[in-house]
């Protein structure tokens, strides 16, 4: 207990070496390491996404994809799905590169850099611009101060999960949230108000019908926006930083590297095409 509230990382770690990947503590079980993962993914049926993801209320909202159990029924309603084709995702690879390439072009030689928060702004206004726009994405700097708020919520002990909606962590995330809702809401309605149809995922949201006519409420656009910024950005930005990391610290991929793009130079060669290599497209059905 001392361990994980000391550090959640190490004390999860330990936990794992101790018992296994199946231990309770103060009433939680925790599943860990790569058994226990797969183990959970390939039998989505057996959990609910609604419990275990409930901290992410929070940051998500009580509607968004992740916290929501409804779908593992019926297959999720068109309106949503839209937007999120394969095609649609070369395009957003080809924009999370270019903010990524960006922000890497404005380093210099000797100049000290924070990897994390470079790479989680490059990626959060890649991730805002590809899905919902570029006017969005100019209140890129107001999501990323507002969301860290309601985040920094999620890194709090989960020994103090009974009890986190009294304190006032808690009423801080909850107001930092709402003034990025307000940023959505004004999005939305003038999206409605607007005669313009750019086809990106906030369109598909504000505009998608399902088969009885009925579109998503106000609270759901915003869930679904907020939730796949934080989705998108959080997680892309650690792996960005943790893969350039692994180059910098090891001489051996960073002289691959290196070669490689010094080989590319001296044959005039243009930068490779961004364009994500083909890869197994999962369905996205919850335990298929
Ligand atoms: C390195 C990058 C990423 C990692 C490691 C990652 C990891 C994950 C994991 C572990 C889940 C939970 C799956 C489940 O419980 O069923 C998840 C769900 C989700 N992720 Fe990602 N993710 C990444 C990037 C993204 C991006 C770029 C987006 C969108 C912009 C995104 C949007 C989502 C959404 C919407 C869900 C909920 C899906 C559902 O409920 O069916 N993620 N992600």
């Amino acid at each position: 207990m001392v361990d994980l509230a000391r550090d959640q990382f190490s004390g999860l770690e330990g936990l794992y070496r101790r018992f296994g990947p199946v231990c309770r503590l103060g009433g939680y079980t925790y599943l860990l390491g790569p058994e226990a993962n797969q183990f959970v993914f390939a039998h989505s049926e057996l959990f609910s996404w609604r419990e275990a993801f409930d901290v992410l209320v929070p940051v998500d909202g009580e509607t968004a994809m992740i916290v929501s159990d409804a779908r593992r029924s019926p297959p999720a309603p068109p309106a949503r799905a839209t937007g999120l084709h394969s095609a649609a995702i070369d395009g957003y690879v080809a924009i999370m590169a270019t903010h990524a390439r960006k922000t890497v072009d404005s380093w210099h030689p000797g100049s000290e850099i924070d990897l994390y928060q470079e790479f989680r702004r490059a990626i959060r206004h890649g991730t805002i611009t590809a899905l919902f726009g570029e006017r969005l994405a100019a209140d890129e700097p107001v999501f990323g101060a507002q969301l860290q708020i309601a985040l920094d919520l999620l890194d709090q002990s989960p020994l103090l999960l009974p009890i986190r909606k009294n304190l006032p962590a808690y009423k801080r995330a909850i107001t930092a949230r709402e003034k990025v809702r307000d940023l959505v809401q004004t999005e939305v309605d003038r999206r409605r108000s607007a005669d313009e149809d750019s086809a990106d995922v906030l369109t598909a949201l504000v505009r998608g019908r399902d088969e009885d006519g009925s579109g998503l409420s106000d609270l759901e656009i915003a869930d679904q926006v907020i939730s796949l910024i934080a989705a998108g950005y959080e997680t892309t930005s650690a792996a960005m930083a943790w893969a350039t990391r692994a180059v910098l610290v090891d001489p051996a991929i960073f002289e691959q590297r290196a070669s490689r793009s010094r080989r590319r130079r001296r044959a005039g060669r243009p930068r490779p095409d961004r364009r994500r290599p083909a890869a197994t497209v999962l369905s996205g059905q919850r335990g298929q």
